[in-house]
Protein backbone atom coordinates (compact mmCIF):
# COMPACT_ATOMS: atom_id res chain seq x y z
CA UNK A 1 0.00 0.00 0.00
CA UNK A 2 1.34 3.45 -0.70
CA UNK A 3 1.24 6.47 1.80
CA UNK A 4 -0.89 9.81 0.30
CA UNK A 5 -0.43 13.50 1.97
CA UNK A 6 -2.75 16.11 1.26
CA UNK A 7 -1.26 19.43 1.71
CA UNK A 8 -2.22 21.80 -0.83
CA UNK A 9 -4.60 24.43 -0.35
CA UNK A 10 -4.56 28.08 0.29
CA UNK A 11 -5.52 27.87 3.76
CA UNK A 12 -7.76 30.54 4.05
CA UNK A 13 -9.23 30.16 7.20
CA UNK A 14 -5.98 30.54 8.86
CA UNK A 15 -5.04 34.07 7.16
CA UNK A 16 -2.98 36.01 7.96
CA UNK A 17 -1.02 32.91 9.52
CA UNK A 18 -1.00 31.78 5.71
CA UNK A 19 -0.61 35.10 3.77
CA UNK A 20 3.07 34.07 2.97
CA UNK A 21 3.48 30.42 3.94
CA UNK A 22 1.60 26.81 3.49
CA UNK A 23 -0.73 25.78 6.54
CA UNK A 24 0.91 22.34 6.55
CA UNK A 25 4.16 24.22 7.85
CA UNK A 26 2.79 26.07 10.42
CA UNK A 27 3.85 24.56 14.13
CA UNK A 28 1.60 22.22 16.10
CA UNK A 29 3.12 22.26 19.41
CA UNK A 30 7.12 21.32 18.27
CA UNK A 31 6.71 19.56 14.73
CA UNK A 32 5.65 21.69 11.63
CA UNK A 33 1.90 20.13 10.91
CA UNK A 34 3.23 17.76 7.87
CA UNK A 35 5.53 15.46 10.73
CA UNK A 36 2.43 14.32 12.26
CA UNK A 37 0.62 12.70 8.87
CA UNK A 38 3.77 11.84 7.62
CA UNK A 39 4.32 9.75 11.06
CA UNK A 40 0.88 8.42 11.13
CA UNK A 41 1.65 6.46 7.63
CA UNK A 42 5.03 5.26 8.59
CA UNK A 43 3.56 4.32 12.05
CA UNK A 44 1.33 1.85 10.26
CA UNK A 45 3.46 0.23 8.38
CA UNK A 46 3.24 2.37 4.97
CA UNK A 47 7.03 3.85 3.86
CA UNK A 48 6.39 4.53 0.39
CA UNK A 49 4.92 7.92 0.42
CA UNK A 50 4.36 11.03 -1.76
CA UNK A 51 3.33 14.38 -0.70
CA UNK A 52 1.00 16.72 -2.76
CA UNK A 53 1.84 19.96 -1.95
CA UNK A 54 0.61 23.76 -3.97
CA UNK A 55 0.38 27.29 -3.01
CA UNK A 56 2.58 29.17 -1.20
CA UNK A 57 5.43 28.01 -0.22
CA UNK A 58 5.69 24.84 -2.22
CA UNK A 59 9.32 24.89 -2.42
CA UNK A 60 10.05 24.72 1.47
CA UNK A 61 8.78 21.01 1.73
CA UNK A 62 11.67 19.95 -0.18
CA UNK A 63 13.87 22.13 2.05
CA UNK A 64 12.28 20.49 5.78
CA UNK A 65 11.58 17.08 4.48
CA UNK A 66 14.15 16.33 1.87
CA UNK A 67 14.16 12.69 1.02
CA UNK A 68 12.43 11.87 4.69
CA UNK A 69 15.74 10.69 6.58
CA UNK A 70 14.12 12.23 9.62
CA UNK A 71 11.76 9.91 9.57
CA UNK A 72 13.92 6.82 8.73
CA UNK A 73 12.76 7.08 4.49
CA UNK A 74 15.28 6.52 1.82
CA UNK A 75 13.23 8.45 -0.47
CA UNK A 76 9.77 10.43 -0.68
CA UNK A 77 7.75 11.84 -3.66
CA UNK A 78 6.51 14.76 -4.67
CA UNK A 79 3.91 16.18 -6.74
CA UNK A 80 2.74 19.90 -7.59
CA UNK A 81 -1.22 20.91 -7.54
CA UNK A 82 -1.58 23.82 -9.99
CA UNK A 83 -4.63 25.96 -8.44
CA UNK A 84 -7.74 25.10 -5.78
CA UNK A 85 -9.32 22.05 -7.40
CA UNK A 86 -9.99 20.50 -3.70
CA UNK A 87 -9.06 17.19 -2.07
CA UNK A 88 -10.21 14.85 -4.96
CA UNK A 89 -8.58 17.26 -7.40
CA UNK A 90 -5.17 16.83 -5.40
CA UNK A 91 -5.56 13.11 -5.55
CA UNK A 92 -5.98 12.66 -8.80
CA UNK A 93 -2.08 13.65 -9.42
CA UNK A 94 -1.22 10.60 -7.68
CA UNK A 95 -2.58 7.91 -10.21
CA UNK A 96 0.87 7.51 -11.82
CA UNK A 97 2.57 6.79 -8.28
CA UNK A 98 -0.01 4.77 -7.01
CA UNK A 99 0.36 2.79 -9.82
CA UNK A 100 -2.46 0.04 -9.64
CA UNK A 101 -1.70 -0.28 -5.32
CA UNK A 102 -4.03 0.11 -3.10
CA UNK A 103 -3.26 3.83 -1.20
CA UNK A 104 -3.47 5.19 2.03
CA UNK A 105 -4.41 9.23 1.81
CA UNK A 106 -4.12 11.33 5.11
CA UNK A 107 -5.44 14.92 4.83
CA UNK A 108 -1.92 17.42 5.85
CA UNK A 109 -4.18 19.05 8.41
CA UNK A 110 -5.33 15.77 10.33
CA UNK A 111 -3.35 15.10 13.76
CA UNK A 112 -3.94 11.58 15.44
CA UNK A 113 -2.57 10.09 19.20
CA UNK A 114 -2.86 6.38 17.97
CA UNK A 115 -2.24 4.66 15.56
CA UNK A 116 -4.35 3.11 12.23
CA UNK A 117 -2.04 0.22 11.82
CA UNK A 118 -4.86 -1.99 12.62
CA UNK A 119 -7.48 -0.30 10.21
CA UNK A 120 -4.31 -0.59 7.55
CA UNK A 121 -3.83 -4.50 8.46
CA UNK A 122 -7.76 -4.78 8.18
CA UNK A 123 -7.85 -2.79 4.71
CA UNK A 124 -4.90 -5.07 3.13
CA UNK A 125 -7.28 -7.80 4.12
CA UNK A 126 -10.49 -5.87 2.43
CA UNK A 127 -8.84 -5.56 -1.06
CA UNK A 128 -11.29 -3.60 -3.05
CA UNK A 129 -13.54 -1.12 -2.29
CA UNK A 130 -12.86 1.71 0.42
CA UNK A 131 -12.20 2.07 3.71
CA UNK A 132 -13.18 5.74 6.21
CA UNK A 133 -12.20 6.20 9.79
CA UNK A 134 -15.10 7.87 12.28
CA UNK A 135 -14.91 10.09 15.63
CA UNK A 136 -17.40 10.99 17.92
CA UNK A 137 -17.02 14.83 17.71
CA UNK A 138 -19.08 17.73 19.11
CA UNK A 139 -19.23 20.35 15.63
CA UNK A 140 -20.22 17.17 13.35
CA UNK A 141 -21.31 20.55 11.23
CA UNK A 142 -17.60 21.31 10.31
CA UNK A 143 -16.98 17.78 9.06
CA UNK A 144 -18.44 15.40 6.30
CA UNK A 145 -21.05 13.11 8.31
CA UNK A 146 -22.03 9.87 8.08
CA UNK A 147 -26.17 8.89 8.26
CA UNK A 148 -25.08 5.02 9.92
CA UNK A 149 -27.11 2.27 10.22
CA UNK A 150 -25.63 -0.49 12.33
CA UNK A 151 -21.95 -1.10 10.45
CA UNK A 152 -23.57 0.24 7.38
CA UNK A 153 -22.80 4.04 6.17
CA UNK A 154 -25.75 4.90 4.23
CA UNK A 155 -24.18 8.44 3.02
CA UNK A 156 -21.91 11.06 3.43
CA UNK A 157 -23.43 14.49 3.90
CA UNK A 158 -20.71 17.44 3.59
CA UNK A 159 -20.78 19.89 6.28
CA UNK A 160 -24.44 19.58 7.03
CA UNK A 161 -26.89 21.97 8.53
CA UNK A 162 -28.73 19.00 9.79
CA UNK A 163 -26.04 16.28 10.90
CA UNK A 164 -27.48 12.58 10.53
CA UNK A 165 -25.17 11.87 13.32
CA UNK A 166 -22.49 13.17 15.39
CA UNK A 167 -19.48 11.66 14.28
CA UNK A 168 -16.85 13.28 11.87
CA UNK A 169 -15.23 11.34 8.45
CA UNK A 170 -11.99 12.12 9.32
CA UNK A 171 -8.88 13.08 6.72
CA UNK A 172 -7.64 9.49 6.41
CA UNK A 173 -8.95 6.98 3.93
CA UNK A 174 -8.01 3.88 1.98
CA UNK A 175 -8.93 3.17 -1.77
CA UNK A 176 -8.37 0.73 -4.29
CA UNK A 177 -6.80 1.92 -7.90
CA UNK A 178 -9.71 2.02 -9.16
CA UNK A 179 -10.06 5.98 -7.07
CA UNK A 180 -8.94 7.49 -9.75
CA UNK A 181 -11.59 6.36 -12.42
CA UNK A 182 -13.87 7.89 -9.75
CA UNK A 183 -12.50 10.79 -9.37
CA UNK A 184 -12.85 11.35 -13.66
CA UNK A 185 -17.07 11.09 -13.08
CA UNK A 186 -17.26 13.92 -10.57
CA UNK A 187 -18.46 17.70 -10.64
CA UNK A 188 -17.29 20.27 -8.67
CA UNK A 189 -19.55 21.28 -5.61
CA UNK A 190 -20.74 24.22 -4.79
CA UNK A 191 -17.40 25.65 -3.12
CA UNK A 192 -16.11 24.98 -6.16
CA UNK A 193 -13.94 21.99 -5.72
CA UNK A 194 -14.06 18.25 -6.34
CA UNK A 195 -15.00 17.04 -3.26
CA UNK A 196 -13.66 13.58 -1.28
CA UNK A 197 -17.11 13.08 0.06
CA UNK A 198 -18.43 12.93 -3.50
CA UNK A 199 -15.72 9.62 -3.81
CA UNK A 200 -16.38 8.09 -0.66
CA UNK A 201 -20.75 8.47 -1.59
CA UNK A 202 -19.71 6.75 -5.12
CA UNK A 203 -17.93 3.70 -2.92
CA UNK A 204 -21.13 3.53 -0.64
CA UNK A 205 -23.32 3.45 -3.60
CA UNK A 206 -21.58 0.40 -4.86
CA UNK A 207 -21.98 -1.17 -1.65
CA UNK A 208 -17.75 -1.14 -1.09
CA UNK A 209 -17.11 0.98 1.78
CA UNK A 210 -16.46 0.21 5.36
CA UNK A 211 -15.41 2.70 8.33
CA UNK A 212 -14.10 1.82 11.87
CA UNK A 213 -14.22 4.14 14.60
CA UNK A 214 -10.72 6.03 15.26
CA UNK A 215 -9.15 5.08 19.02
CA UNK A 216 -7.93 8.39 20.61
CA UNK A 217 -7.92 11.85 20.28
CA UNK A 218 -8.46 13.83 16.43
CA UNK A 219 -8.04 16.82 16.19
CA UNK A 220 -7.58 18.80 12.42
CA UNK A 221 -5.50 21.75 12.33
CA UNK A 222 -7.21 24.16 9.94
CA UNK A 223 -9.34 26.90 11.57
CA UNK A 224 -7.21 28.93 14.36
CA UNK A 225 -9.60 26.93 17.29
CA UNK A 226 -8.93 23.51 15.57
CA UNK A 227 -5.02 24.71 15.50
CA UNK A 228 -5.02 25.79 19.54
CA UNK A 229 -7.06 22.53 19.99
CA UNK A 230 -4.83 20.25 18.65
CA UNK A 231 -1.57 22.05 19.93
CA UNK A 232 -2.82 21.34 23.50
CA UNK A 233 -3.35 17.92 22.70
CA UNK A 234 -0.14 17.75 21.56
CA UNK A 235 1.04 19.24 24.19
CA UNK A 236 -0.75 17.40 26.90
CA UNK A 237 -0.49 13.99 25.78
CA UNK A 238 1.70 13.62 22.45
CA UNK A 239 0.88 12.50 19.29
CA UNK A 240 2.14 9.79 16.97
CA UNK A 241 5.76 11.86 16.44
CA UNK A 242 9.18 11.44 15.90
CA UNK A 243 10.71 10.25 18.86
CA UNK A 244 13.88 9.65 17.20
CA UNK A 245 16.45 12.31 18.40
CA UNK A 246 17.88 12.01 15.12
CA UNK A 247 14.83 14.56 13.79
CA UNK A 248 15.58 17.40 16.45
C1 LIG B 1 -12.33 17.88 4.70
C2 LIG B 1 -13.40 16.95 4.16
C3 LIG B 1 -14.37 16.56 5.28
C4 LIG B 1 -13.60 15.93 6.43
C5 LIG B 1 -12.48 16.88 6.90
C6 LIG B 1 -11.58 16.20 7.93
O1 LIG B 1 -12.91 19.10 5.06
O2 LIG B 1 -14.08 17.62 3.10
O3 LIG B 1 -15.31 15.65 4.78
O4 LIG B 1 -14.48 15.63 7.49
O5 LIG B 1 -11.66 17.30 5.80
O6 LIG B 1 -10.58 17.07 8.40
P1 LIG B 1 -12.14 20.52 4.86
O7 LIG B 1 -11.08 20.58 5.92
O8 LIG B 1 -11.55 20.53 3.48
O9 LIG B 1 -13.18 21.57 5.05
Amino acid sequence: MKGIVLAGGLGSRLKPLTKVTNKHLLPVYDQPMIYYPIQTLINAGIDDIMIVTGGNSAGDFLKLLGNGKDFGLKHLNYAYQEGEGGIADALSLVEHFADDNPICVVLGDNIIEGSIRQAAEDYRHQKTGAKILLKKVHDPQRFGVPELDGDRVLQIEEKPENPKSDYAVIGIYFYSSDVFDVIKTLEPSGRGELEITDVNNHYINRNAMTWTELEGWWSDAGTFESLLHATNLVAKTGANKITDAAAR
